[in-house]
């Protein structure tokens, strides 16, 4: 069956940091010729207007100065000649320096402020309008796509992730040690999940997809089986 005999569909696909999610969504998109978003990408391009704009003092978050600044905050995505969709902010490409430790840092303080998730999601809700869209990240099938066709939840153990976004950083050249990636990764989930606002959860419909244990290739061929039978007219 090819695509044009399939319903345009939309995709949700969410779990914990390093989970892999965001590879097997940009990969699925390409392959079955959807938009893609990583929205989690939005919340780092936040998080790194507040710390260029001096909106930190340590890990405390000036939430009243943050919200004033949100009318003048513009993400958006361009697809760069390598295919690869990169983040801008304000009109600067930003994808490199928001993947660093020194936003990751910060990142899950900024995304549990409600205003900042209201005004992200309405422009993520209009990203996905007319479906044909993977989205990944945390509350895509809970809040922001309550009724995607596709759900997948993905899990994998702290320490897979943290290997996974350790042999990520040391590639590109980061100096860091795996206890310190490690516990990153597990403070992030702690409040990513226990967070007021949208906490990372399960929709009651999503399919868990657990990666622990399987290569890229098997990941790929599991979410385009899903998709396949969704998308079926
Ligand atoms: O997926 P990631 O590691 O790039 O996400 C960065 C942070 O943003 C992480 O702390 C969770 C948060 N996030 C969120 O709260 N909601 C989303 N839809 C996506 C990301």
């Amino acid at each position: 069956m090819d695509n044009n005999t399939r319903k345009l569909i939309t995709i949700a696909i969410d779990g914990f940091s390093s989970s892999g999610k965001s590879t097997m969504a940009k990969k699925l998109a390409k392959t079955i010729g959807y938009a893609y978003i990583d929205t989690g990408a939005m919340y780092r391009a936040v998080t790194l207007y507040c710390l260029r704009n001096h909106l930190f003092n340590g890990d405390a978050l000036d939430v009243e100065a943050l919200e004033k600044a949100l009318p003048e905050i513009h993400i958006s995505f361009a697809v760069n000649a390598d295919g690869k969709t990169e983040t801008y902010l304000n009109g600067e490409n930003v994808e490199t320096e928001i993947r660093q430790m020194h936003v990751s840092s910060k990142v899950s303080i900024v995304a549990a402020v409600g205003s900042v998730r209201r005004a992200l999601v309405r422009q993520q809700q209009a990203f996905g309008k007319d479906k044909g869209i993977v989205m990944d990240g945390r509350d895509i099938g809970t809040v922001v796509f309550p009724d995607a066709e596709m759900k997948v939840y993905v899990d994998a153990s702290p320490e897979t992730r943290a290997q996974r976004r350790y042999d990520e950083l040391k590639a590109k050249g980061d100096n860091i040690t795996y206890e310190e990636v490690l516990a990153n990764v597990m403070e992030r989930d702690r409040i990513d999940s226990t967070r007021e606002e949208s906490p990372l959860c399960k929709a009651a419909d999503a399919v868990v997809l657990d990666n622990s244990h399987m290569t890229i290739e098997e990941q790929d061929k599991w979410l385009l089986d899903l998709y396949n039978q969704r998308s079926k007219q």
